[in-house]
């Protein structure tokens, strides 16, 4: 089921969002340079949030929902040819089986309400090989975890999870991991290509 505190935070917060994305630009940008390097295929992006980095896509067939109407009627505006917009909850996806080559989840995955339940999603419409995509900030085994712990609750008005480890999801042992991009100076970020085993 939609979060609906998620979707009205996300409704609310979608004019400063640009100032987030000028922070985040850099690590899409090798997101979507990683992206276009692969054959032609059909991508989903969940969360694809104001679409700021959709005109970087240079081929695939690109669809992408989210589940605050703010953020995608600013998308919408960004949208070029080829790319369809759809308002979908990722933990509850209305696309059939094994539909697409490649799913990107960009920023998405420590604010879904159930990451597991989003990685089955994925699992199921992703063909056989597919890749996912995770850009993500992942709680590093040094004292940055203190950092993300004292931001906790912070975190949680702000609807994400500080605190977040993805070998914890039981749902990530269905997928083989390609590549582990360090992104910034302390790797608190990072790029993830898994591809469904
Ligand atoms: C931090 S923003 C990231 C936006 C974009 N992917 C980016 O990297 O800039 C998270 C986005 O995920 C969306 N979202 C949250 N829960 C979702 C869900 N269950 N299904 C689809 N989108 C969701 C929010 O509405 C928001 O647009």
């Amino acid at each position: 089921m939609v979060s609906i505190s998620t979707d009205s935070f996300y409704n609310k917060f979608a004019f400063v969002y640009p100032l987030v994305d000028v922070f985040l630009k850099p690590q899409k940008r090798v997101l979507i340079d990683e992206i276009n390097t692969l054959p032609r295929g059909n991508l989903l992006e969940i969360g694809v949030g104001n679409g700021a980095h959709l005109h970087l896509y240079e081929k695939h067939t690109i669809t992408g929902i989210d589940t605050s109407s703010a953020m995608l009627r600013i998308a919408g505006k960004r949208k070029h040819k080829g790319v369809q917009l759809l308002q979908m909850d990722g933990e509850a996806l209305r696309f059939q089986n094994e539909q697409f080559d490649y799913v990107v989840l960009s920023h998405v995955i420590a604010v879904v309400d159930n990451p597991d339940r989003l990685l089955e999603e994925v699992f199921r419409v992703l063909k056989p090989e597919g890749r996912i995509f995770i850009l993500n900030h992942f709680t590093p085994d040094n004292w940055l975890k203190y950092v993300d712990h004292a931001f906790g609750i912070m975190a949680k008005t702000l609807h994400f999870k500080s605190v977040f480890h993805l070998h914890e999801l039981a749902m990530i042992s269905r997928f083989t991991l390609l590549k582990d991009v360090r992104l910034g100076a302390v790797s608190y970020f990072k790029l993830l290509v898994y591809q469904k085993k």
